[in-house]
């Protein structure tokens, strides 16, 4: 016994004890472990230093001109990473991991929105393709790109239902329909995050506007928005459910008021709902500036209050106001804010860093930008993705698409305006990178025809000098092509219009051209709907090509020789005027369906949701139910047969819809619950199904989050078909 006791004793005294690895720094613990062993050791300002975000690098974003922190402490939480190369970050990093006591990596987080350096369509333009997996693929590579450029966390996907197209933020995401946005959402988290943050090139996405920001009042940016707990409940939630769902890592809340409580400093949307109700484990982070500006929101007296109100409410990271840095020490200090709260917010924060692997990979590898920029699969996915975002809205007499004719006069302001086809928000994207409209339609109909081109008019203002000489080529042309619509920045943040028509110049431009007499097709790029009721009967054939991004011009080029089939079809109503908004597809049933309509205008919309055209043609067989009465625990199937009988290859989307007539909470006139796009040859056919889960697609949801399935009369819509089920 004493010889054990002695050899205890001699290694103790003789060689030094080695200092265990803090548990923290334990890769192989459970994170649990890990972030309450860090917590344990952090003092206060070491806690509230990772509940902020400055910025990093030159910051891009004219509405947001932060001021480039001169001094950034090395213990900060987070960073929005303005550069395109990693050195700057791991310079800042190395300050973080040597520089301060616990060596608490920076997150870095950017706007990565619709692609890193290879920008793919906006937002809006790939939910009209209906593909959920080449959006994924496109979020995936895009996550590549940045994660090698120094980013770890995007600030997206935004999936804010939008019903107006005066806000200029429906550009960024997908549509007026929450099933619609939903879907998308889903499939972005899953690119952006693959199955486990820790895998290579993975980012933490971040589920944006949280919530209803959609709604902003006549489609002004960053104001109040009137939203019932029922419209809360039946709208605006729902995507950010099935994100949560998805295991996104993290919420950006919204700038806009929500009926009186702005979203910033929300406890029921914040706390009541993400973290208690869907157990969200992730954290929020505000928009920019936003705990500031609930000041100017009339919500805080000052930027101290501001700062209360918005922690204790459930916001977990401040970004760019400096009211937490400012503030929370203070307000813990005097027990306005508890230390539950505080350590509940760090843990948050700690908890993804851990997930993401920053403690043991805190730096990222340089190796040369060509090896991870714009690769060839990714440009290839860009430019798939472009051709089946375009929507064929009109195509009279078949003039599309446009084979035998000697000569097009290609005209407008977009010809030569490859920089308006990136889009807003297109992060690292470079107008170089981007193919220009006249160089695509001279690549496509090289020895097919003459080409005239012409941009006639500008994209807004009253120079009309262009007019007379573009008749005149017009004049000598067989066709006439107009490449029509928006400038980039007429959408994004803080682009709110008054009208979505096109500018009066533009308008003013095709009713001249119309006085050549030949048959004119309008392409449009915008990052909107627009509204086309003084121009639709002008022109035998209108294409929707949004904003494509780098693939540019090439893919509606292909479109108008007929190299690519479009396949597009609408994920947001094209109103006829300004004066229709909002109108949508799933609006409620009006008491008096045949009256109340306009007196000045039809009362339909110009182009419905799902609206898309092809150059083939599909035949819906009969719409079939396995069942016609089930149970509401039970399942059932619906399903159509769909026949090419065209002459070429197309891929068709089929949207499912239900209907509930009857129930005690009105319903929308229907809603979409399921879609599916298959390619089908010509003169084949293919089985389109939908697995109906009662409760999952026919319920309904209260203004308390609570579904409900009520028993009796359903539809399932598809197509214009309907077929009734009976639930017992
Ligand atoms: C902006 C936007 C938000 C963006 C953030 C960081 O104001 O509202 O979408 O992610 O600031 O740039």
């Amino acid at each position: 016994m004493k010889s054990i006791l002695c050899l205890i004793l001699s290694c103790s005294l003789f060689s030094p004890v080695k200092e265990d690895k803090p548990l923290y720094k334990d890769a192989s613990r459970p994170v649990e472990e890990r972030v309450e062993d860090l917590l344990g050791r952090m003092t206060q300002e070491e806690k509230i230093l990772q509940l902020n975000q400055y910025t990093l690098g030159q910051n891009t974003n004219e509405n947001n001109i932060g001021e480039v922190t001169a001094k950034i402490p090395a213990g900060i939480g987070s960073l929005i990473y303005f550069q395109e190369d990693p050195e700057m970050r791991n310079e800042m990093q190395k300050r973080a991991m040597e520089e301060t006591r616990l060596g608490i990596p920076i997150l870095f987080g950017f706007d990565v929105i619709h692609g890193y350096r290879t920008v793919y369509p906006i937002p809006l333009a790939q939910a009209c393709s209906w593909n959920t997996d080449l959006v994924q693929q496109a979020c995936s590579m895009a996550a590549v790109e940045a994660n090698c450029s120094g980013v770890d966390w995007t600030f997206s996907p935004m999936i804010d239902v939008a019903r107006d197209g005066r806000w200029g933020r429906i550009s960024e995401g997908y549509g007026e329909d929450p099933y619609t946005n939903a879907a998308f959402c889903v499939a972005s988290v899953k690119g952006y995050q693959g199955d486990g943050l820790r895998k290579d090139n993975r980012i933490a996405a971040c589920l944006k506007h949280y919530v209803g920001y959609g709604a902003s009042e006549a489609g002004r940016d960053y104001v109040y928005t009137e939203i019932s707990r029922q419209t809360l409940w039946d709208t605006y939630l729902p995507p950010y459910e099935a994100g949560v769902k998805a295991g996104v890592a993290t919420v950006m809340s919204s700038f806009n008021d929500i009926s009186g409580t702005p979203a910033t400093c929300n406890s029921y949307t914040l706390d009541e709902v993400l973290k208690k109700r869907w157990n969200f484990d992730g954290f929020v982070v505000s928009d920019w500036a936003a705990v500031d500006q609930l000041i100017s929101q009339g919500a805080a007296a000052n930027r101290k209050e501001a700062a209360r109100i918005s922690i204790n409410a459930g916001l977990d990271m401040d970004m760019v106001s400096h009211c937490y840095d400012q503030y929370l020490d203070t307000l813990i200090n005097k027990g306005d804010v508890s230390e539950e709260r505080l350590n509940d917010a760090v843990r948050r924060v700690l908890t993804l860093k851990f997930r993401l692997g920053l403690f043991e990979h805190p730096y990222t590898e340089v190796v040369p930008a060509e090896q991870y920029l714009l690769q060839p699969q990714s440009k290839e996915v860009a430019e798939r993705l472009a051709e089946e975002c375009i929507v064929l809205l009109k195509n009279e007499g078949n003039l599309l698409p446009l084979q035998d004719k000697k000569t097009l006069a290609v005209m407008g302001p977009l010809i030569d305006a490859p920089e308006e086809l990136l889009g807003n928000w297109s992060a690292h994207g470079r107008t170089e990178e981007v193919f220009p409209i006249q160089d695509a339609i001279r690549q496509e109909f090289e020895g097919k025809a003459n080409l005239a081109f012409h941009t006639g008019c500008p994209f807004e203002g009253n120079d009309r000098s262009g007019f007379a000489s573009a008749l005149e080529t017009a004049r000598k042309a067989d066709v006439v092509i107009l490449f029509m619509g928006e400038k980039r920045n007429w959408s994004g943040e803080n682009c709110s219009r008054s009208a979505i028509e096109l500018p009066a110049i533009q308008e003013s431009f095709i009713q001249e051209m119309k006085k050549a007499g030949k048959p004119m097709v309008l392409v449009l790029a915008s990052g909107r709907p627009l509204g086309l009721h003084r121009v639709e009967p002008l022109c035998d054939a209108i294409i929707e090509m949004w904003q494509p991004g780098i693939p540019g011009g090439r893919p509606v080029a292909g479109v108008l020789s007929g190299r690519v089939n479009p396949s597009g079809k609408l994920c947001v109503t094209f109103p006829r005027t300004t004066g229709q908004i909002p109108v949508y597809y799933n609006q409620r049933q009006s008491s008096r369906p045949t009256l109340g309509l306009y007196q000045d205008i039809p009362s339909a919309p110009l182009y419905e949701f799902g609206h898309g055209l092809s150059y083939t043609t599909y035949q819906y067989g009969e719409l079939k139910l396995s069942k016609q009465t089930v149970k509401k625990e039970e399942t059932l199937v619906a399903e159509i047969a769909v026949t090419n009988v065209g002459n070429r290859t197309g891929a068709e989307t089929v949207h499912w819809f239900i209907s509930d007539p009857y129930c005690r909470i009105t319903r929308p006139k229907r809603e979409l619950k399921h879609f599916e796009k298959l390619e089908i040859p010509a003169g084949e056919t293919r089985i389109f199904r939908f697995e109906i889960n009662p409760m999952r697609d026919l319920s309904f949801v209260d203004g308390e989050g609570n579904r409900f399935l009520e028993t009796g009369e359903y539809g399932v819509i598809v197509n214009g078909q309907k077929a009734c089920l009976t639930i017992e």
